[in-house]
């Protein structure tokens, strides 16, 4: 039998997917890969291994056949300790059977909270430079991005100010992410506070992504904004193990909200996700149960890569915020004289340095490159040489 092929003359992407412009991020890693010898400052991740008693608690879990589905919201041992966590360290009290979900990731977590709040044409407001997955899932549910331009000179944070202003009266959503990607930036609890009472005066809801918020330096305390009076009705508290516990490739995050509307983000994830991955559920809760002393390690070298770093590039002549969170600096390049994509890619090519152009992160990017300091520091030494020898030719 011979199968009859024709080509077919639509090429059946959606219009919505179709307008997502392709990942700034992406296409440069596709270029990094390809070359021999480079020094990546480019992807978000801890460079450490998860710790091994976490593994182990992974590996024990599939011993004993915990290999099905878990509950849609996540195992409630693992919620009751989400919860726990959320009240003692922040202060921000959560119902484990029904205020908490657990999901794929931060990443699963702020589609959901997109998906199950926001309407065609509702304005949901993003302080920029930002995450890059904010505007297209935004966008993917109809709802139409409000950019707030933030910038070196406020510490690359928003003011409740800068909030008010972007209000209309179709703006459902303000989208908060602090400590920042890719700035490092953190909002102060009083500004914090500010913000939310412009939400309560104006309705609106809050997604706060504190996936950085046990990266923290020089003493900042993070705030976790349903804990301030006012919040915890319209806020939806995102978070995860990626960062802190160095777990990237288990996917594992979580979600806490008034009951309501995890209600709603659990009609998608029921649906899209059915559960969160089990064994990476139950190697969670060890890491809540016994993983300070790793976040803590971790945490402590980061902070003294941050100190060479953040010093090399201002002896540099390369003007560079002291971050307060996250392992990203942002040092401005304007120096240079280049834009931040041809500065990126001149110094992979001429100096096989992988560092992402502040362009792909929104408004305020440009002038910037974002330098991740999650490799090891001898690596981020070495990178710091190759810039220098970079900036000697390119404005001597
Ligand atoms: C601000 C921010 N939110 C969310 C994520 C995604 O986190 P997850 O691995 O939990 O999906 C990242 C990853 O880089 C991030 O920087």
């Amino acid at each position: 039998m011979t199968i009859a092929t024709t080509r077919a003359t639509r090429d059946f992407v959606s219009r919505a997917v179709a307008a997502i412009p392709p990942s700034g991020i992406r296409r440069f890693f596709d270029v990094a890969a390809t070359m021999q010898g480079v020094i990546s400052l480019g992807v978000g991740e801890p460079d450490f291994v998860t710790p091994a008693h976490v593994i182990d608690a992974a590996k024990a879990s599939l011993d004993r056949g915990k290999t099905g589905y878990t509950s849609n919201r996540g195992l409630i041992e693992l919620r009751e300790r989400i919860a726990h966590e959320t009240a003692t360290r922040y202060g921000a009290t959560y119902d484990p059977g029904s205020e908490v979900i657990v999901t794929t990731g931060v990443s699963e977590a702020f589609d959901l909270a997109v998906r199950a709040t926001i309407d065609p044409g509702d304005e949901v407001i993003v302080p920029e430079p930002s995450y890059v997955c904010y505007p297209p899932c935004v966008g993917l549910t109809g709802g139409v991005v409000v950019p707030i331009r933030t910038d070196a000179s406020d510490g690359f944070v928003v003011t409740a100010k800068q909030v008010a202003a972007a209000i209309t009266p179709r703006t459902k959503a303000i989208v908060l992410g602090y400590p920042n990607n890719p700035t490092g930036g953190a909002v102060s609890r009083d500004e914090l506070a500010k913000i939310v009472a412009v939400a309560v005066e104006h309705d609106l809801l809050i997604i706060s992504d504190e996936i950085y918020s046990r990266l923290t330096y020089d003493g900042w305390e993070h705030t976790t904004v349903s804990s301030l009076p006012g919040a915890h009705e319209r806020t939806i508290l995102l978070n995860g193990f990626s960062k802190a516990y160095a777990m990237t490739g288990w996917r594992l995050g979580y979600a806490c909200a008034p009951s309501h509307l995890i209600e709603a983000m659990m009609k998608v994830h029921q649906y899209g996700m059915l559960s969160a991955p089990t064994m990476a559920q139950y190697a969670a809760i060890e890491a809540l149960e016994n993983g300070e002393a790793d976040v803590q390690r971790m945490v402590a070298e980061y902070a003294r890569r941050r100190t060479l770093i953040v010093d090399r590039l201002s002896q540099m002549g390369l003007e560079c915020l002291r971050p307060q969170g996250a392992f990203y600096v942002f040092p401005s390049i304007r120096r240079s004289g280049l834009t931040s994509d041809e500065f990126a890619e001149r110094l992979l090519h001429e100096e096989h340095v992988a560092a992402i152009p502040g362009s792909v992160f929104g408004h305020g990017g440009e002038g910037h490159v974002r330098m991740c300091y999650a490799t090891k520091y001898e690596q981020i030494d070495e990178a710091l040489d190759r810039l220098g020898r970079f900036l000697g030719r390119v404005c001597p």
